[in-house]
């Protein structure tokens, strides 16, 4: 016994295999499961007794962990020659293959700056569902059933009676939140929504928006403006011409549109916002006497439209290549 392990550690020492093959054989030598000579002191310590079995079953234990460890390392080298000619031919110095590298969607792009944009401020950002009921896309919302404001959302329902739809907007996210955490929080959200619309340069049936919404105590319209001139300086710069226009959301008390210019568009509109009208803040168990908060709806589409000069909204989504390329130094 002693003999035979004597002989397996300077083996061991002097273990070098040349290739993937060597070392397959030198495994089979000493791990094979019939003739390995590992298996075979295995079956040998057996004759023993207990207090021999005890010691050399600790030391044979070592070696094979020892040679495991070998192969484990040799392997990983041979690993990339799988015979000697490929050894032979390589040459580290060759250049590599070449691999065509896509380039990320421009929405997507736009999304991760938004992201970028807000999580400096000490934003969160969550996802909600594209599927969902009448209550978080329009009653809790304060869009109650026959309010005129439906009218403006084509929705698409999935069924009738409990209703079940595709968003028509992201606001549905603010009353998933609100609902599952008290304030104070900031949160964005960015997904797709859906709407019943023809298709034309300037509509679709599916588009992104970005959702932001704070609340606090003592939030107020002042910090809803100075949110707003940050996102649009970190994207447009400092120069760009922004205006707010008061507006109508049956969400929010008061409400504003949000115009940006520039010289080839004049002004266009890039959002909605307001301070959150108290009625949703009380639909979600939120305390309208001790919090405010304000929330905002950005186009996604809109918003590149002005950063690519983009016209027709259709490009975005029908996959061609030449358009995608374009936005292979973008990341
Ligand atoms: N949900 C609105 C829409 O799709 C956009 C919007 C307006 C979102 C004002 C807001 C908001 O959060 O405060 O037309």
């Amino acid at each position: 016994m002693e003999k035979i392990i004597d002989k397996i550690k300077k083996e061991i020492k002097n273990f070098n295999p040349k290739d993937y093959y060597d070392l397959e054989k030198l495994r089979i030598k000493f791990l094979g499961k019939k003739k390995g000579m590992i298996t075979i002191l295995f079956k040998e310590l057996k004759k023993f007794s207990l207090h021999e079995k005890k010691i050399f079953g600790k030391i044979i234990n070592e070696l094979k962990k020892e040679i495991q460890e070998k192969i484990k390392i040799f392997s990983l080298k041979h690993k990339c020659f799988k015979n000697k000619e490929e050894k032979l031919n390589f040459d580290p110095s060759s250049p590599g293959k070449f691999i065509e590298i896509g380039s990320m969607h421009p929405i997507s792009i736009i999304k991760n700056r938004i992201i970028e944009i807000f999580i400096k401020i000490g934003f969160s950002y969550v996802d909600g569902p594209e599927i969902e009921d009448d209550w978080h896309n329009f009653t809790a919302l304060n869009i109650p059933i026959d309010h005129p404001s439906r009218e403006m959302h084509d929705t698409f329902f999935l069924y009738k009676n409990p209703d079940i739809l595709l968003r028509t907007h992201t606001s549905s996210v603010q009353i998933r939140y609100m609902k599952k955490h008290y304030p104070p929080f900031r949160i964005l959200s960015i997904g797709k929504v859906y709407r019943n619309e023809t298709v034309s340069s300037h509509s679709n049936f599916m588009f992104h928006q970005a959702e932001g919404f704070y609340i606090d105590k003592k939030v107020s319209f002042s910090d809803l403006k100075q949110t707003i001139f940050y996102l649009i300086n970190s994207i447009f710069g400092k120069q760009v011409k922004i205006r707010f226009r008061p507006s109508y959301f049956p969400f929010t008390e008061p409400s504003a549109e949000v115009d940006i210019y520039s010289s080839s568009n004049g002004w266009l509109e890039v959002m909605g916002c307001g301070m959150i009208d108290p009625n949703v803040l009380n639909n979600v168990d939120i305390d309208s006497e001790i919090h405010s908060g304000f929330a905002f709806g950005i186009g996604i589409e809109r918003l590149a439209l002005m950063i690519y000069n983009i016209k027709d909204i259709r490009i975005y989504f029908n996959n061609d290549i030449r358009f995608l390329e374009q936005f292979k130094s973008e990341f």
